[in-house]
């Protein structure tokens, strides 16, 4: 352990320069167990593959579909039946109607609106960027999904007390107010759509807010942060605008928003070169795998043209993110509708407190 490293994996994500601990990390066995955190670390490409990979590697401990603190409540009733939290026959069904309808988005377009909602919402200091980069992807889903432009920043209020629930680090406030907003987008998209949509999907296009909401708002605030930090990097977007896109994937390997996920034995098993027995909770650590020399070269410098590899920030296997290129599209047109009144904006950033998403949180200061 060096002098400046995270004291463990959890505190990774929301250190100030965590990746040259993650790089050693991925060097490391694909599979270890960690005594201080009293569990299992997937890291490196291989370690991250191998359990995202594996059959019995499920999203929830044995016999717990639910938390117990969410168990009974509007928050439970949503959380169980969304995809991302669900393995097997429950989860193959809504998956496969998300995939097919999140395939058939057209990127241009939504690259072209989004621009248009960013541009009408320019943000004029540190409090209005932490707002817009929550808000505009969230206005665009809610716009995919068919809500009117009056409903978005309802459903976005909404949906980030919605979130709130879903973190260990939530307070008994935050509990209360998101199941409220749990009880208020039920019916809100039961207004949209109709009672006959069943609940299943109905949730999981509530679960669409949710997963979007702070992941690209990550994605977006680890973008600015890359503007400011990479040298030469705006001028290059500015001479080269078609570069954007790249600019997005390579901030969702280099800085990415979110940085692990959670899998669960379900029965004892061997992987990796380690035999785990039942129950065990393994932490992956999706941010290891995007600082694997072994599949990116030099992983600590930030490239835009890099060889097109797996960016396996987005998960990997049968619960791999369905939204990459709909968070990379909006992320991307948000940067380029503000780069100009960025460059000129006095910043300076922490992090949000989180187990798992790197989310800078901006205030008045100097410019970097
Ligand atoms: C930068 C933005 C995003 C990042 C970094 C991200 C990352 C991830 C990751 C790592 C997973 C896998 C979790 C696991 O296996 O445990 C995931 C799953 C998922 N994401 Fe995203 N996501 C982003 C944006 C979005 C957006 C915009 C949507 C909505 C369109 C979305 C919808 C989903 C869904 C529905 C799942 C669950 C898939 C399943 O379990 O079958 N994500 N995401």
């Amino acid at each position: 352990m060096f002098a400046n490293d995270p004291a463990h994996p959890l505190a990774a994500v929301t250190h100030a320069a965590p990746y040259a601990y993650y790089r050693r990390l991925a060097e490391g066995p694909p599979l270890h167990f960690d005594a201080q955190l009293d569990c299992w670390l997937a890291t490196g490409a291989a370690g991250v593959q191998a359990v995202l990979e594996h059959v019995d590697c499920r999203v929830r401990p044995p016999g717990m579909a639910v938390p117990e603190n969410l168990a009974g409540t509007s928050c439970g009733a949503i959380f169980a039946e969304l995809v991302r939290m669900n393995d097997g026959a429950r989860h193959a069904v809504p998956k496969q109607v998300l995939a097919s309808m999140l395939g058939q988005v057209d990127l241009a377009r939504l690259r072209h609106s989004t621009l248009q909602i960013a541009r009408d919402h320019l943000p004029t200091g540190a409090a209005s960027l932490n707002q817009a980069m929550f808000e505009l992807p969230l206005f665009g889903m809610a716009g995919l999904l068919g809500f009117a432009p009056a409903q978005w920043p309802q459903l976005a209020s909404w949906t980030r007390d919605f979130v709130a629930c879903l973190s260990p680090l939530s307070n008994s406030d935050q509990l209360a107010g998101a199941q409220v907003a749990a009880a208020s987008l039920l019916q809100r998209f039961k207004l949209l759509l109709g009672e006959s949509v069943p609940d299943s999907l109905l949730v999981n296009l509530i679960g669409l807010l949710s997963q979007t909401c702070e992941a690209t708002a990550g994605l977006i605030g680890n973008a600015v942060l890359a503007l400011r930090l990479q040298t030469g990097l705006q001028a290059q977007l500015q001479a080269d605008p078609s570069l954007w896109p790249a600019m997005l994937r390579e901030v969702s390997r280099h800085d990415p928003s979110i940085h692990n996920t959670r899998r669960h034995t379900a029965c004892a098993l061997e992987i990796g070169g380690a035999a785990l027995p039942q129950g065990q909770m393994i932490l992956v650590l999706l941010a290891s795998a995007g600082h694997d020399a072994s599949v990116h070269a030099e992983p600590g410098h930030f490239m835009l043209q890099r060889p097109v590899s797996p960016i396996l920030a987005y998960g990997h296997g049968r619960h791999a993110c369905p939204g990459q290129q709909l968070a990379q599209t909006m992320a991307a047109a948000c940067l380029q509708a503000w780069a100009d009144v960025l460059a000129g904006m006095p910043l300076a950033w922490r992090y949000q407190p989180s187990l798992n998403a790197r989310i800078p949180v901006f205030m008045e200061g100097a410019a970097a």
